[in-house]
């Protein structure tokens, strides 16, 4: 098969299109004729070598495709399911384990169920599992219209919060579209100047922006970071709890997620659609930090 391969961190040239191996799928997987995979930041910071990985490798996360082999109970051969891939998304085929599987919806296209799994049950996850907002608090989320923060928005908003997104001028429009009932410019403005009384504060930015987030926040509130380690004994002495969040995978969010895009309820934003043999384009447009959205690899047609 053909699959995208890193043999060295750099820049996006070290991502090769090769000749491989099919992967074989372990008791518990499948074997999955991969259609579309998404691009997520940790692939990019995979490759410059920022976080330790494996070489060579096959980057990649998200994928969506047909069942080419199952040796997993539920899934059969022609099933069309999305996950989470153990043997690395960019590739024409991908093992998945049945704990990272779910069945794609009928409404749900392959790019859009690529979209869903990281963003989807990492912003699920911040918001309800460590955040525990409820309808009628204040929830902010930093990175509004990005992979992650444009599904966060939508899901606060469907649970009943009042949402404030954060992020630069083009994209107001896009985030208060979405749901959010305010917006803070973070270039014209400091969050922290703009926004108080916040319950729930989700943090896909990291650095500075944690910070400023912390000033925004009441008595009693939860930050989560998904980007880097909140300054845990800081936000202590302001009373709120700050925690980094790493996403677990789970079979039920996956399938629920799923079920609101599919059924038109929650919008996947699909900020550019690269055939797989252009990745290192993919790469470049997510490393901009300016993605709207998701960015989708598609595979094979
Ligand atoms: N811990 C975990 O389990 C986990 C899971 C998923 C993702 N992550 C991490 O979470 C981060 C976000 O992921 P993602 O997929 O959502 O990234 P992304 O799609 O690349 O995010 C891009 C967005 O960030 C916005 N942005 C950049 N700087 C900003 C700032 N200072 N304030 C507000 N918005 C800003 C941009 O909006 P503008 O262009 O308008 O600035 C853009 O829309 C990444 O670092 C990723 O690695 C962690």
């Amino acid at each position: 098969m053909r699959a995208v391969v890193m043999h060295e961190t750099g820049g996006p040239e070290v991502l090769r299109l090769e000749e491989v191996a099919r992967p074989e799928p372990g008791e518990g997987e499948v074997l999955i004729a991969v259609r579309a995979a998404a691009v997520n930041p940790i692939d990019w910071k995979y490759r410059r070598g920022f976080m330790p990985k494996q070489l060579p490798a096959v980057l990649g996360n998200d994928v969506s495709g047909v069942v080419a082999v199952s040796r997993a109970d539920g899934f059969a051969k022609g099933d069309e399911v999305f996950g989470i891939a153990a043997s690395g998304g960019y590739a024409e085929f991908a093992t998945v384990p049945a704990r990272m599987l779910a069945k794609k919806h009928a409404g749900l296209s392959h790019v859009q169920a690529a979209a869903i799994p990281v963003a989807g049950m990492t912003a699920w996850q911040a918001l309800f599992d460590r955040g525990g907002l409820e309808s009628g608090q204040t929830a902010l989320i930093a990175g509004a219209a990005g992979g992650v923060g444009h599904l966060a928005v939508q899901f606060a908003k469907r649970a009943g919060a009042r949402v404030i997104g954060t992020g630069s001028a083009r994209n107001r429009d896009f985030v208060l579209g979405l749901g959010a009932d305010e917006y803070v410019d973070y270039t014209q403005q400091d969050v922290a100047e703009a926004v108080s009384g916040v319950d729930v504060a989700f943090d896909t930015v990291g650095g500075e922006t944690t910070q400023s987030l912390l000033g925004t926040m009441r008595e009693g509130g939860v930050l989560v970071g998904i980007a880097g380690a909140p300054p845990e004994d800081e936000a202590r002495e302001r009373g709120v709890r700050a925690e980094l969040l790493i996403m677990s995978p789970s079979t039920e969010q996956l399938a629920q997620i799923g079920a609101l895009v599919a059924g038109g309820d929650v919008h996947v934003e699909i900020a550019e659609t690269v055939p797989l043999e252009e990745v290192g384009r993919a790469h470049t447009l997510s490393e901009s930090g300016r993605t709207r959205g998701k960015i989708i690899l598609t595979v094979g047609t």
